[in-house]
């Protein structure tokens, strides 16, 4: 097979940042994806429906000539937002989902939520309204060690949230663990995963390549949740490649300057829009799975959150590429994931 058309994809998780910077970041993705659920840990975060409102127009404002892309706006639960705040993002008709961020557990998320108690009124809205919670599903507890956030915040957090609210739609977002993916097999239909394509692709063996003979430390695969061991990457691609609707694609593209991820404390997020759709593909062709891509990054994701799938298509093109190396994002430069690799796959024009 030389080239493959697939109904055009969806984002259902990005991160887009503001400013010049947004306007680089965006391009990569509006060339590919139709859609997508934009993230709101924003500095200050977006907590309020007027603000994802302006800043969907600023977006909107930067899409490239002849790109149509729709952003799909979220805001940011804090211990303080209210019932109120919700009926307002429901009835504006462009907040799709709030975000849950336990309170330092990732990039930005200061502002987040302490303890879920405080939420009640917010959450128990969002369940009379259907408006999805998504979730970065990690303790944010720093004495639990940092490869097991996730199974530790399915215990904790998530089965006692799902019994409080049974009937609420949640997003356990860019799982990474067979932990989580055994929990959304077995769980309710109302809950769904997003997994990226670098969880897919990379074991946390990535995080530590040699090269030219030095071992080292790669901070532009550095993300989180943090990549896994290899088992847990081997039951991720088999839930990505299942064709099981609860699966599908959100690819947690996540742009920082080369300065903070090249740093000694260098941030969490990988910029993977430049990348992400050839990524998938061969992940799922790895495993003759290819047939399957479609409805994974196309259909499933559309279905949960009560959209239209997209009419029009995309194709990709069987044509080894490079990624570049760096590219431009506002003032600075952004490293993308698998720069130095060699991609089977690309987007054609
Ligand atoms: C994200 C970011 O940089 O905003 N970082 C990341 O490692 N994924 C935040 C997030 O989604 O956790
Ligand atoms: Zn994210």
């Amino acid at each position: 097979m030389q080239t493959l058309t697939i109904t055009r994809p969806d984002d259902w998780h990005l991160h887009l940042r503001d400013g010049a910077a947004m306007k680089d970041a965006l391009a990569h993705t509006s060339g590919v994806f139709a859609r997508a659920i934009v993230m709101p840990n924003l500095k200050p975060p977006i907590v309020r429906t007027e603000q994802a409102r302006a800043y969907r127009e600023r977006i909107a404002a930067v899409v490239p000539a002849g790109h149509r892309f729709e952003p799909l706006m979220t805001l940011y639960l804090t211990d303080i937002t209210s019932a109120d705040d919700i009926h307002r993002a429901h009835d504006s008709g462009l907040v799709h989902g709030i975000k849950l961020y336990p309170a330092g557990a990732t990039t930005n998320s200061e502002s987040g939520v302490t303890e879920l108690g405080r939420c009640a009124a917010a959450l128990d809205a969002m369940q009379e309204v259907d408006l999805p919670l998504l979730v970065h599903g990690e303790s944010a507890d720093p004495l639990v060690d940092v490869f097991d956030r996730e199974r530790v915040f399915i215990d904790t957090v998530l089965i006692p949230l799902r019994r409080r609210y049974p009937a609420l739609r949640i997003v356990f977002e860019h799982i990474t663990t067979s932990e989580a993916v055994q929990y959304v097999e077995q769980a309710e239909p109302s809950i769904a995963a997003t997994i990226t394509a670098h969880h897919l692709r990379y074991n946390r063996n990535a995080l530590f390549v040699a090269e030219n003979g030095r071992n080292g430390i790669r901070p532009h695969a550095y993300c989180l949740p943090v990549i896994k061991r290899e088992t847990h990457r081997q039951a991720l691609v088999r839930a990505a490649t299942s064709g099981n609707p609860r699966f599908f694609l959100g690819t947690d593209s996540a742009p920082h300057p080369v300065s903070e991820k090249e740093s000694a404390c260098g941030c969490a997020g990988c910029f993977t829009a430049p990348v992400a759709l050839p990524m998938y593909a061969e992940c799922f062709e790895r495993v003759g799975a290819l047939e399957r891509l479609e409805a994974f990054a196309s259909f499933h994701g559309a279905d949960f959150y009560r959209l239209p799938r997209n009419r029009d298509t995309v194709t990709l093109r069987r044509e080894p590429w490079q990624v570049p190396a760096q590219l431009p994002f506002g003032a600075d430069r952004v490293v993308p994931l698998g720069a130095a690799e060699t991609f089977a796959w690309r987007v054609a024009d």
